[in-house]
């Protein structure tokens, strides 16, 4: 195990050494040497198209592919590497589930329950069934302090529920929920539950089997990965008997004038070539994360977001949006700051070089939902979130910048 300090710093080459603080980690990471390495590899000493050929390159290409997907199958604690579908991010993973197990099951008068926390990726595919099927999308709402109250949950399901999604860690205002009592609620019900993993994956550590999800998504850019491999958790069951979502090549055992006979999962869902390079860069990341351990990932990231709360909370005119308690904001921190917009605030960080990102975030309803509750008309936010290469020197100069944001702008 290695230790996790500031040096980590010096194994990510865009931020190593470079004069600006990357404080947009819910967005994307920043890649190590070792994923930008092994994505080199693949193309330099691997290339081929997978699961096709059976010359050596091309089976040196599928090794690559399918060991990151059993890496993704121990990472995740999937009972069997089938269970894992690759997919380009979360959003398409939300929309396989919703185009193939959506589709196929949900009926005019069912229900799916989506919390208000959400971001759009598991809101509209939802929506769009719902529209499709003539069934009814409920929002399952959070108080002030942002928490998802199980109890809620239970006062809103019924046995009309088909589907409830939620996401383990909010892209807003950064809590936990507790997914494996909403698993317990959806199950209580006949329901199955999908959750969003995007946010959560890279900062604690997830059990399918534990939470008992039906279905988990979530994105490899923002676990140190590249961009354009997402991946899809579901269980077996599930997963056999959904319709695939696209069709084409490598997705058949057969295809004659008459009839097709489907590949089984996961390559079931997975037509066309698919992007080994970005999954040898994936199985990196897992690689690279473990090297460090999430017991010390979730103390740093955690010790950073408690320096950022503390810090925020004496600077006057800045609202911290959701919990007011540090301990509640896993990395991700949402502010606005009175009397200046979220783009203004955004745009001085960004001339100190504090990259931070301004907006709703994707997640519109929670801004509106929390903003309602507040009384308060302005709904976007300005938003930090840690990743575990930052370091205490950015946060304090976030909040240097921050506490000048006012001044800087000609208000007192
Ligand atoms: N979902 C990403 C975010 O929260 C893009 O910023």
């Amino acid at each position: 195990m290695r230790v996790l300090n500031d040096n980590v710093r010096k194994l990510f080459p865009l931020i190593n050494g470079k004069d600006i603080a990357y404080l947009d980690n819910g967005a994307t990471t920043q890649k190590p040497k070792s994923v930008l390495a092994a994505v080199d590899d693949y193309y330099k000493a691997h290339n081929a198209n997978p699961l096709r050929g059976i010359y050596e390159l091309s089976v040196e290409a599928t090794d690559i592919y399918e060991n990151a997907r059993q890496a993704v199958a121990d990472f995740i604690g999937a009972q069997s590497s089938d269970e894992i579908i690759f997919t380009r991010n979360t959003s398409e993973s939300m929309n396989l589930v919703a185009y193939s197990y959506g589709r196929s099951r949900i009926k005019a008068g069912d229900e799916i329950i989506v919390s208000v926390a959400e971001h759009h990726s598991n809101i509209l595919p939802w929506k769009m069934i719902a529209e499709e099927k003539g069934a009814t999308l409920k929002f399952f709402d959070c108080g002030t302090d942002g928490k998802l109250e199980p109890d809620r949950l239970r006062e809103i399901v019924s046995e009309k529920t088909a589907i409830i999604a939620i996401t383990q860690v909010s892209n807003v205002i950064g809590r936990i929920n507790d997914i494996k009592e909403m698993a317990r609620i959806a199950h209580s019900v006949g329901a199955v539950i999908v959750a969003d993993g995007a946010q959560s994956v890279a900062h604690i550590q997830v059990d399918v089997k534990e939470l008992d999800v039906d279905f988990f998504a979530f994105s490899g850019h923002k676990m140190y990965a590249p961009m354009g491999i997402g991946v899809l958790y579901g269980k077996r069951k599930f997963l056999e008997e959904m319709p695939p979502f696209m069709y084409g090549g490598e997705m058949i055992e057969s295809v004659t004038k008459d009839r097709t006979i489907y590949a089984d999962i996961p390559h079931k869902f997975e037509a066309g070539t698919v992007n080994a390079g970005a999954a040898a860069g994936l199985k990196a990341a897992i690689d690279f994360i473990h090297e460090y351990g999430f017991e010390q990932i979730v103390a740093r990231e955690n010790a950073l977001s408690a320096i950022a709360v503390e810090g925020m909370s004496e600077i006057p005119h800045v609202e911290i949006i959701g919990s007011q308690k540090a301990c509640h904001h896993h990395g991700i921190v949402a502010f606005r700051v009175e009397g200046v917009h979220p783009h203004d605030v955004a745009q001085i960080f960004a001339d100190e070089g504090v990259c931070v990102r301004a907006g709703h975030h994707c997640a519109e309803p929670l801004h509106r939902h929390l903003a309602e509750l507040s009384g308060i008309k302005a709904t976007p936010s300005t938003r930090l979130s840690i990743a575990m290469y930052n370091t205490e020197g950015e946060i304090k100069r976030f909040l240097e910048v921050l506490s000048e944001i006012r001044g800087r702008m000609g208000i007192k």
